[in-house]
């Protein structure tokens, strides 16, 4: 691993004729832009509606072009093309400089495949089972704090509950230290939320470290995690450890190299990055989705209540993540010519999964946009039309580790609490709408709940 090869550069600077990619809004880019930052799922509804399961979005000021599919197959196409041609853009984007460039979300090519194999042992089957009573516990300790019969926002609290269980699994650490790791996150995450990231977006790409307070949360961050590895490497007992970090320090690779610190630095940035705010806002999704749908959250207080089985747990996730995902879509980037939907793109073009669309595509689902777990008891969700976390050789390490997540987390809530809204006014069959936070879709009030004890089952 410290062999570290260089990057295939991917072609950024490419102009791409509007002639050679499918049709989209004539609009001015700045309007586009501009509708975007303020309503994403407003503008890719729009774009569906009016072109169909393939068009392009024109950005400004880079005049970048995205190409947005939706249909299964044009997906599976791209999420099955060979990785040396449309390898992620991820790398390019500007979570790159944040993450570094040893993350595997980042790196492309034999260096990604070798960091993703290094990365996946510890988020398979029994392993996972070990973080169940801290995620219970994680939940229980929040949960101590919330009122009861007064309103609240849950996803700041379920963004405490998911940090303090990723720190726990990486780290394992001790609980005083992650009090300066937490706060050392937390401090970035602020920063990452101003417009900053989004107007970094829009710009030409660069690869420099962020500089002004993101640059400033981020050396705060990086010093106490390499004060840890340092600490870490001292330490003689790390075969005996389960958490992450010791599983990453002892992994070799095929040449017997250990991991540079950098390196480790990367991944471990990565790991608490991509696994914490996502998962949060996934159960604050499906908080707020059950506060409108009292029948399936009935039905699902019975399932918690009998204490067998977790069909429909897993279906109340599946769908949740369905019709509300975190993530809206992700970028690839063609380094050749490549058909896909029955039309070539050329060098250069951003081919775009999106992810909100596919899932609720009308032509794969009933009332697409309606909210019925019951959909996934017979048919289970499908690899190319159920997408939330993403697919192909990039598919999010951690999707098993999120609904573990997500259904020890609502368990421990619902078997003790009832949710209802804090009003009944105009706007509460609707729910709460899509809000963009940096480069997820959250609940724009950050999901309002009352909370009401249950009676002891
Ligand atoms: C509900 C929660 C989550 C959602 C919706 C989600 C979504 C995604 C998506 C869509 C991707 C694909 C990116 C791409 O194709 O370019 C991804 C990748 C990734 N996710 Fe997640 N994720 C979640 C939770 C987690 C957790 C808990 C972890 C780790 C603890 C994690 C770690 C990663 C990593 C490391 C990658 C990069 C994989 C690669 O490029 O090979 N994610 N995630």
């Amino acid at each position: 691993m410290a062999t570290a090869v260089a990057q295939p550069p991917l072609p950024v600077d490419v102009e791409i004729p509007a002639d050679r990619l499918p049709p989209g809004p004539r609009l001015p880019a700045t309007l586009v832009t501009l509708a975007w930052a303020f309503a994403p799922t407003w503008v890719m509804d729009r774009c569906a509606k009016r072109y169909g399961d393939t068009f392009t979005l024109t950005f400004a000021p880079s005049g970048r072009k995205l190409v947005m599919v939706s249909d299964p197959e044009a997906v599976k196409t791209v999420f099955t093309a060979p990785p040396e041609i449309a390898p992620s853009a991820a790398g390019v984007s500007p979570v790159a400089p944040i993450m570094g460039p040893s993350s595997v979300l980042t790196l492309i090519g034999p260096e990604h495949m070798r960091q993703r194999k290094l990365l996946l042992p510890p988020f398979h089957g029994e392993r996972m089972r070990e973080y169940e009573d801290v995620i219970v516990q994680a939940t229980k300790n929040s949960m101590a704090q919330w009122p009861i019969g007064r309103p609240m926002r849950l996803a700041s609290r379920t963004r405490g509950i998911t940090l303090e269980v990723i720190l726990r699994a990486v780290f394992g650490v001790e609980a005083e230290r992650m009090g300066t790791l937490r706060d050392a996150i937390a401090g970035l995450l602020k920063e990452s939320q101003t417009p900053a990231l989004l107007l970094a977006a829009l710009r030409r790409p660069t690869l420099e470290r962020p500089t002004g307070a993101i640059g400033r949360a981020l050396d705060h961050l990086d010093s106490v995690i390499y004060q840890e590895i340092a600490r870490r490497r001292e330490q003689e007992d790390l075969g005996e450890r389960a958490d992450i970090m010791s599983l990453l320090l002892l992994a070799r690779d095929e040449s017997g190299q250990e991991m540079t610190d950098s390196e480790l630095r990367d991944e471990l940035v990565t790991l608490l990055l991509a696994g914490h705010e996502t998962t949060a806002t996934a159960v604050a999704w499906a908080i707020e989705r059950l506060i409108r749908h009292p029948q399936v959250l009935a039905r699902l207080h019975a399932e918690i209540d009998v204490g067998e089985g977790d069909d429909y747990m897993q279906a109340v996730i599946s769908e949740t993540l369905r019709v509300r995902p975190v993530v809206p879509f992700v970028i690839r980037m063609l380094t050749e010519p490549f058909t896909v939907a029955g039309r070539e793109l050329p060098v250069g073009t951003r081919i775009v999964p999106c992810i909100y669309l596919v899932n609720r595509n009308p032509r794969v689902y009933d009332a697409p946009t309606e909210f019925r777990p019951e959909r996934f008891l017979e048919d289970p969700p499908e690899t190319f039309s159920w997408i939330p976390f993403g697919g192909g050789i990039r598919r999010c390490i951690g999707a098993s580790f999120a609904t573990f997540e997500m259904k020890h987390i609502l368990r421990t809530i619902l078997r003790e609490l009832a949710p209802s809204a804090p009003s009944r006014g105009p706007l509460f069959r609707r729910g709460e709408y899509n809000r963009r936070r940096a480069i997820t879709l959250v609940p724009a009030g950050g999901t309002r709940v009352v909370w009401n004890r249950r009676a002891r089952q």
